[in-house]
């Protein structure tokens, strides 16, 4: 480990420093201390770094001229690594093996199978309201009921040949989640008011959420989806009856996870001042080419794919693409507790999640950093389905919770 470490920070490739001298303090923890032959008083910088047996960095603060507690805190992504050195002046070179995708051990990937989600479907949980019958009669042109609920079986079953989440069973995506958020009329407000205005829904599935959010009003124009899944968008079109030419929203296929796809950005300083406008949507090819454009980012039933240390990376990620100017907001619901902690409906299945204070703890220390202000909403709902959530966990005893969330700029 220490050899790989002693590899990890260099001043910068100009003043590559003349000594490191590792330091095994405890498990884990490893200072470099850094001679550097620069003349400034910056040159020579004591390091500490807390590294996982992993090797990414948990904790990086600059112990000269004095120890000085800096607002980083847990890590553990390459990217992230690299924006900690750079901030304490360093460069940083890569030391890690990327996070793998191992069934069954996601590591700090999101989780995308578990073997108890390969539940049979069953026909009987379709049981729409009158309203999510009328968005799906709307958008797919189908008004016979009955042909309504075998075209809705069929497509559902063809997703779920692609991948079990358990949203997909429960019919999650005809459910209008995005417009039964509080939040929800604050953003179509937006939509309407700021002129070119964009909203990308992350992790967006079917699209169902975004077709909504054009349906009641945000311009078409300024809406972008992106998902780890093109199929799942491709059924989309399926289900709704469209065509990318029918219903123009562009689609970005790509693993947030992936730096070429999205990397951290510095999150902007609240101004009034609108950014540089964004490329037009249907020329974007990763969501890097959006730092500090987006106006609304929207994430349903995603942050809870992840780790705590994955989620408030993601959190970074989307801070960074959030646009400068008051009232841009990232909203979104996922599952909850009353207390931060790991929600475990079956053997082997654990979802980590925020409690309402711990999650706005994570987005105001965020946005802290960057000297900006926002107002985080967050509240707990009992979630439907039972205590089994539909037959998903049919050992579960504590019932599922989702948190329901906004965080806006404020001046
Ligand atoms: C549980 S589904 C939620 C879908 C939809 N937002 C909803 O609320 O019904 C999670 C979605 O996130 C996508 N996803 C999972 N991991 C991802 C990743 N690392 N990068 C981008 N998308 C990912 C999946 O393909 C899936 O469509």
């Amino acid at each position: 480990m220490l050899t790989i470490i002693s590899r990890l920070l260099w001043r910068s490739k100009s003043t590559r420093p003349s000594h490191i001298t590792p330091v095994l303090a405890g498990n884990l923890a490893v200072y470099l201390k850094s001679h550097g032959s620069e003349q400034s008083s910056m040159a020579a910088r004591s390091v500490l770094l807390e590294v996982t047996p992993r090797n990414f960095i948990t904790k990086a603060s600059p112990m000269w001229p004095r120890p000085r507690p800096i607002a980083l805190r847990k890590y553990k992504y390459p990217d992230t690594n690299s924006h900690i050195a750079s901030r304490l002046g360093f460069r940083f070179l890569h030391i890690t093996r990327p996070p793998s995708r191992t069934q069954g051990d996601n590591g700090d990937m999101s989780e995308t199978h578990r073997p108890g989600w390969a539940k049979p479907l069953d026909p009987s949980l379709y049981a729409p309201d009158e309203e999510e019958k009328g968005f799906m009669k709307t958008t797919t042109g189908i008004q016979d009921d009955e042909e309504l609920k075998a075209h809705i079986l069929a497509v559902q079953s063809k997703a779920f040949g692609f991948y079990k989440y358990p949203c997909i069973r429960m019919f999650e995506f005809m459910r209008l989640k995005i417009a039964r958020l509080p939040a929800y009329p604050q953003f179509i407000e937006l939509g309407k008011q700021r002129e070119g205005a964009i909203f990308l829904d992350m992790g967006c599935c079917f699209g169902n959420d975004v077709r909504k959010a054009v349906l009641d009003g945000w311009p078409i124009q300024g809406a972008i989806a992106s998902d780890l899944s093109k199929d799942l968008w491709d059924l989309g079109h399926e289900l709704f009856r469209s065509t990318p030419e029918t219903f123009p929203v562009p689609f970005l296929k790509g693993d947030i996870l992936d730096t070429s796809f999205l990397s951290l950005a510095p999150v902007l300083p609240t101004s009034t001042s609108p950014p540089a406008p964004a490329p037009p949507l249907d020329e974007v090819t990763s969501l890097n080419q959006l730092h500090g454009k987006l106006s609304a980012i929207y994430a349903a039933a995603f942050f809870h794919l992840f780790k705590f240390d994955g989620q408030e990376h993601v959190a970074r990620l989307f801070a960074g693409l959030l646009s400068p100017l008051p009232g841009s907001m990232i909203f979104g619901v996922q599952g909850g507790r009353a207390v931060k902690g790991e929600w475990r409906p079956a053997e082997g299945t654990r979802m980590n999640c925020h409690s309402p204070e711990s999650w706005k703890e994570l987005w105001e220390g965020i946005f802290a950093e960057a000297g900006a202000k926002v107002e985080v909403k967050a509240r707990l709902r009992k979630e439907i389905g039972g205590l089994s959530m539909f037959g998903t966990y049919p050992e579960n005893t504590e019932h599922y919770h989702v948190l329901e969330w906004s965080v806006t700029r404020v001046e």
